[in-house]
């Protein structure tokens, strides 16, 4: 586990360093994906409406400035995000794309080369990667850090176009997560944790 202590005068997630989308609106690379603020099956009102005024209120406190939210998570969309190009500017893509899940790794070399913020849905692979005996937990304890934390320093590492948004309704996890800005991996654990068996991709 990381000790570090937070506070809301160090805004934490400021570490993870900075993203200009569309080459003018800086945000701070480590979000947070607001989807988990709702009811059961992503449905309806939250069943702790107070504790997720929190998990806002909280990110914002700990330096999180970019919050990923939508009105509808429907069914895939068309993500052939360089045809669209030609019609409209865009800024960011959002793929799902984790450590155990890289099938958008043509997307992601495609906005690195471009300069637009990919911005990767079910960053914990929907807390999968996070849980304590699954595939992270040797390697966090080494890097003296939590599963979730190696998983959200990998997609920091792996390109400095990735702004991850990782979910939760939990300020304990909200805390942990953004912690993972400080984490930083060395060549040799962020080439180990690339080697992992990935699902797809
Ligand atoms: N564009 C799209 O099509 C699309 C689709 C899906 C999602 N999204 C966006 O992407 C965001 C992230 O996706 P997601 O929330 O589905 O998946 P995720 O971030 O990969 O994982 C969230 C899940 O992991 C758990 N979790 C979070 N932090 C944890 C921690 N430190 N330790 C253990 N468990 C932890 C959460 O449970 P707790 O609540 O208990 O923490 C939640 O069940 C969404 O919130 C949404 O904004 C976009």
């Amino acid at each position: 586990m990381t000790t570090t202590t937070i506070t809301t005068t160090t805004r934490p997630a400021r570490d993870s360093g900075t993203f200009h989308i569309g080459g003018d609106l800086p945000v701070v690379r480590l979000g947070y994906g607001a989807m988990r603020i709702t009811g059961p099956g992503i449905w309806g009102e939250p069943l702790d409406r107070d504790e997720a005024i929190r998990v806002l209120r909280r990110a914002v406190e700990l330096g999180v400035t970019l919050i990923d939210t939508a009105d509808s998570y429907g069914p895939y969309v068309s993500e052939e995000f360089r045809t669209a190009q030609r019609s409209a500017p865009i800024a960011t893509v959002q793929n799902r794309y984790n450590l155990g899940d890289r099938a958008s790794e043509p997307v992601l070399e495609f906005c690195q080369a471009e300069g637009l913020g990919f911005i990767p849905w079910f960053p914990i692979a929907t807390g999968e990667l996070a849980r304590p005996r699954g595939p992270l937990e040797s390697m966090a304890r080494q890097v003296r850090a939590t599963p979730g934390q190696l998983a959200l320093a990998w997609l920091l590492r792996r390109s400095r176009v990735i702004l991850p948004i990782p979910g939760t309704s939990s300020v304990a996890h909200q805390e942990e997560n953004v912690a993972a800005a400080g984490v930083h991996l060395t060549d040799a654990q962020f080439e180990a944790l690339s080697a992992l068996p990935s699902a797809r991709g």
